[in-house]
């Protein structure tokens, strides 16, 4: 088997990630490396193997908090393609590869005339990222249109195709998030409806008519989305920091005034943005992470935090939140160092 050198899989010493992460913190990786051909990774990933160091994926970098000094060598995954594949039960099936944007890739969907993923617009980051924590926004998740995915197992050194009951979806979590690193998702295939109803049940789409299109969807939720969510181009941030935590009854009860979303197993799903708004946090900073005014459960970048300043207030809002309510937040976007 022949050894691969970092010439062989293009790896860069002193990899510059700054513009390569949506909080915008400054931050080097030992070595970095494009990918643009999913089988490049297995090279990469001996590479990490034979200089002693941690492999790691970066997609748009819109979930991850970085530190300034990465030990590891980070791929960024930059293939593209989009296509219809197929159909199955009914439904139209769409693949696209990892490096693709997901954004654009929504608006690509709708501009066909395609509905079924209109209401996760907006949503930063790369297609191969998206059942990472199984995006969800508008009253639909990922895994309600998910077909299938191709990612190579590190662990087994194998490509492996997941059906959606192999990849354990459940809220901002997947079988990918349970075992990080052992995966990498090169090409995702999605089912959209063939019979496509509007899903309009959430605040802010409710006035729309039934009779309304995917169009006027998405640019409903993209106004919405404008509205209340920093565009991380002018001001860095990785969408919602903490997750939404899910609590019994009988401790949500304890919380008067919180906005409640009972769940199908009799516990409750609380507002982190609420809690954290009613600790008096909103505008908190430490450094020049702070908390967004108009939104309490985003940490924005306002101008040179670093990933300390970040850990920090993220500290700060945890406690402050657990003593207030005895509720443990949950941070949502994984810590790279
Ligand atoms: N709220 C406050 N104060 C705040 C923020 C929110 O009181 O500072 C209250 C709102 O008034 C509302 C409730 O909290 O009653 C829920 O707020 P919102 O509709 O903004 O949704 P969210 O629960 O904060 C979730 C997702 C978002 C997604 C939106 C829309 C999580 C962790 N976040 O936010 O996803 O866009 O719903 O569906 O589930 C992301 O994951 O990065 C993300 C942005």
């Amino acid at each position: 088997m022949t050894r691969p050198d970092a010439a062989d899989c293009r790896a860069i010493s002193d990899f510059d990630l700054s513009r390569r992460n949506s909080l915008g913190l400054a931050a080097r990786a030992r070595y970095g490396a494009f990918v643009h051909e999913a089988q490049e990774i297995d090279a990469l990933a001996r590479f990490a193997g034979e200089v002693g160091l941690p492999f790691v994926v970066l997609g748009g970098g819109s979930n991850v908090v970085l530190h300034p000094e990465i030990d590891a060598v980070v791929a960024v995954l930059a293939t593209r393609g989009r296509a219809v594949t197929g159909e199955a039960d009914g439904d139209l099936l769409v693949t696209a590869q990892a490096g693709e944007d997901w954004p654009d890739f929504v608006q690509w969907t709708v501009a066909q005339g395609f509905g079924g993923i209109e209401n996760l617009a907006g949503i930063p980051g790369t297609v191969g990222a998206a059942p990472v924590q199984n995006i969800g926004a508008y009253g639909i998740e990922l895994a309600d249109r998910f077909h299938s995915l191709t990612a190579y197992d590190r662990a087994e050194r194998h490509w492996r195709v997941f059906r959606r009951e192999d990849c354990r979806f459940r809220y901002r979590q997947s079988v990918f998030k349970d075992d990080p690193g052992r995966f990498v998702i090169t090409e995702v295939t999605l089912a959209l409806p063939g019979e496509w109803r509007p899903i309009l049940g959430y605040a802010g789409l409710d006035s729309l008519d039934e009779t309304v299109d995917p169009k006027t969807i998405m640019e409903r939720v993209l106004a919405l989305r404008g509205s209340k969510l920093p565009d991380w181009r002018v001001l860095g941030n990785a969408g919602s920091f903490f997750h939404n935590p899910v609590v019994s009854g009988a401790v949500a009860d304890t919380i008067p005034g919180a906005p409640r979303y009972p769940q199908p197993d009799g516990t409750v799903k609380l507002s982190a943005g609420w809690l954290i708004e009613s600790c008096g946090l909103k505008g908190h900073r430490v450094g020049d992470a702070g908390v967004y005014e108009k939104h309490a459960l985003i940490i924005v970048n306002h101008g040179r935090a670093t990933a300390h300043d970040i850990s920090a207030l993220a500290e700060t809002i945890k406690s402050a939140v657990f003593e207030r309510f005895g509720v443990t937040l949950q941070q949502e976007p994984l810590e790279i160092r």
